[in-house]
């Protein structure tokens, strides 16, 4: 068995800082909002996982029914020796890519949960023997360096979750994975469909109450890294459906006038009742857009598949 490689592209304080800034922005800002990715400590990571097992989410089901339909396609059109995945996670639905690329010699899964990363790292390396796999601690929105491993290269970014960044920062993001592909590499890229309010609203408020739990996580996250003093039972788990912007939004609800501390900060951050605070947002696409946001990086879109139900897509695009 090959030993898992594990870098920490960022020194631990940059997360520090970089937690203090966004925190610091966030709770100043009108309205009030704080960035997705600091959900994902080793609890939010979990939470995640259940969440994809859910009745009502279906874009990680949906995503893997087209992955199991065209993993050999997307092989044949990549031929990678290398499988570079962003916000990589639990590396769950990959393994049906990995499975398929026959040529393929090094995993490279990026996200900032260091938790996932080595979990997933353990039992692929233990399933998949004479595969590398080269875990990147790193946050894929602040200049990635990928190490020298061989092409081609197949980047992935799946779950949808480009769709938690706002348009301005997809323009940004799309401009870097550009820049980090060469010519003959390509991009897998999945993204969540537009549909009906109501399944994409249930999608992100179960019944079961477990993405409330995963919401309420980020006001953990603070209290733990920054002392705060968050109640997460004082706030209301709040998922609704901007038409105009075909975005989700996930936000926390005051409910009732309160005022938080954050030592690190030096802040007191006052709430008035039924305040909300904006935790993500999650983007909903349609071909059009999804097609041109690609070319405009720079990207030559080269395949479109969705489930049967049409609920989700990859596209697969090449570096020109
Ligand atoms: C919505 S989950 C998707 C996980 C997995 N790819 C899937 O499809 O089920 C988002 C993943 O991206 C990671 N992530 C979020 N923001 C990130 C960032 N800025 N840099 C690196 N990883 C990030 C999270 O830790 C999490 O594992």
């Amino acid at each position: 068995m090959t030993p898992l490689h594990v870098t920490r592209t960022l020194p631990e304080d940059a997360t520090d800082a970089a937690l203090r800034a966004d925190v610091r922005r966030g709770l100043t800002a009108t309205p009030k909002t704080l960035p997705p990715k600091w959900f994902y400590d080793a609890r939010g990571s979990e939470l995640f996982d259940r969440i994809t097992e859910l009745p009502e989410y279906y874009p990680t089901r949906a995503e893997r029914e087209i992955l199991l339909a065209r993993a050999d396609e997307i092989a044949a059109a990549s031929r990678a020796h290398t499988l570079v995945e962003l916000g990589s996670g639990s590396s769950e639905k990959t393994r049906h890519l990995i499975d398929a690329l026959t040529d393929l010699r090094v995993y490279v899964p990026v996200d900032v949960s260091e938790s996932a990363l080595v979990q997933a790292g353990q039992a692929l390396i233990a399933e998949r023997p004479g595969l590398t796999v080269h875990a990147l601690i790193a946050d894929f929105t602040a200049g990635l360096t990928l190490p020298q491993t061989p092409g081609p290269r197949l980047l992935a970014f799946l779950g949808g979750t480009i769709g938690n960044l706002l348009p301005a920062e997809r323009t940004a993001f799309l401009a870097s994975v550009r820049r980090l592909l060469s010519p003959g590499d390509a991009l897998l890229l999945g993204t969540d469909l537009v549909k009906d309010e109501r399944t994409l609203v249930r999608a992100y408020d179960d019944a079961a109450g477990v993405t409330a739990d995963f919401d309420k996580n980020v006001l953990a996250v603070v209290n733990r890294e920054l002392g705060a003093d968050f109640d997460p039972d004082a706030f209301d788990h709040v998922a609704l459906w901007d038409a105009e912007n075909e975005w989700i939004e996930m936000r926390l609800r005051s409910r009732t006038a309160q005022t938080v501390k954050v030592p690190v900060l030096d802040l007191a951050v006052h709430f008035a009742a039924g305040e909300e605070l904006r935790t993500e947002v999650s983007a909903k696409f349609r071909r059009d857009g999804v097609t041109a946001e690609l070319t405009a990086a720079g990207l030559e879109p080269a395949h479109w598949w969705t489930d049967r139900a049409k609920r989700f897509a990859l596209s697969l695009s090449t570096a020109r």
